[in-house]
C-alpha cells in the first residue's frame, strides 16, 4: 500500500505529536509500506542526483552524505554554507516527491510549499553536530523532518548555544517539526544506533529534511 495524503491526514487526526522542547515528534507516523514507498523516491532522487560528502567551510569532511530535491539543494564547501539551484554536477535538483509533499502538507501547518528537500545519508559512526536552520529567509515556516532505516538519537537545545537539551531516538517513520518557538533551536544527532532497522539492507539512516528557503 502507497503512503497517502489521506493516511497522513489520519494520522495527524488520531494522535499527538511528542513534545520535545517545543519541538513536535510525531513518533510512527510512516508505517512500513510507507516507509518502503518513500524509500523508493529517495533512491530515484540519488540516481538523478548522486550524494556527496560535503566539507566544512573550514575543509573538514562532514561525516553525513547529502544530496536533495525541489528547486533548492543545500551544499557546504569551501564558499561557504548556502542553497543553491543546482547540484554540484550542475543539473537542477529533482522534483520534490508527491509522498514527501503529503508528509509536509499534513504536519507543517504552514501555507506555502516546500522548496528544499535535502536528503541526508548517515553511514555508521556519521553524527550531526548541534546547529540551527538558519539559512532560510522565513522562519515562520518551520523544518520537517523524517527519518528512516537505523535509529538516530536527536538532539533539541535552544535557540541561543549552551544551556540544557534533551534527546530523543528517533525511529524509521518518526517525523519530526521543528516550528513555533523550535523553528531556531539548536539541533543534532549524536550517533546513530549502526543496523538496528532492517528497511536499508546495507544499514545507515536517511533523514529528510523539508525547508522554505524564500
Ligand atoms: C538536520 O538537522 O539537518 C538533520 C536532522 C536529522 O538528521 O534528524
Ligand atoms: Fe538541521
Amino acid at each position: 500500500m502507497a503512503f497517502s495524503q489521506s493516511d497522513a491526514t489520519r494520522a495527524v487526526r488520531e494522535g499527538a505529536p511528542l513534545d520535545l522542547r517545543g519541538a513536535q515528534v510525531w513518533q510512527g507516523f510512516l508505517d512500513a509500506a510507507a516507509q518502503r514507498a518513500l524509500l523508493d523516491d529517495i533512491r530515484a532522487i540519488m540516481r538523478a542526483a548522486p550524494p556527496v560528502q560535503p566539507v566544512t567551510p573550514r575543509g573538514r569532511p562532514m561525516s553525513v552524505c547529502m544530496t536533495a530535491a525541489g528547486r533548492f539543494g543545500w551544499i557546504s564547501d569551501r564558499g561557504g554554507y548556502r542553497y543553491v539551484e543546482t547540484h554540484p554536477a550542475g543539473a537542477p535538483w529533482p522534483a520534490i516527491p508527491p509522498r514527501v509533499r503529503a508528509i509536509w502538507d499534513a504536519v507543517s501547518g504552514c501555507g506555502r510549499a516546500p522548496e528544499c528537500c535535502l536528503v541526508n545519508l548517515y553511514g555508521e559512526g556519521a553524527r550531526m553536530g548541534l546547529h540551527q536552520d538558519r539559512d532560510e529567509a522565513d522562519f515562520g515556516c518551520p523544518v520537517v523532518s523524517v527519518s528512516l532505516g537505523d535509529a538516530g538519537l536527536f538532539r533539541v537545545g535552544n535557540t541561543t548555544r549552551g544551556g540544557p537539551t534533551e534527546s530523543i531516538w528517533l525511529h524509521s517513520g518518526d517525523v519530526v517539526v521543528l516550528g513555533g518557538r523550535a523553528r531556531l533551536a539548536h539541533h543534532g544527532v549524536d550517533r546513530i544506533r549502526f543496523k538496528s532497522s532492517q528497511l536499508l539492507e546495507e544499514g545507515g539512516r536517511i533523514n529528510l529534511t523539508l525547508r522554505v528557503v524564500t
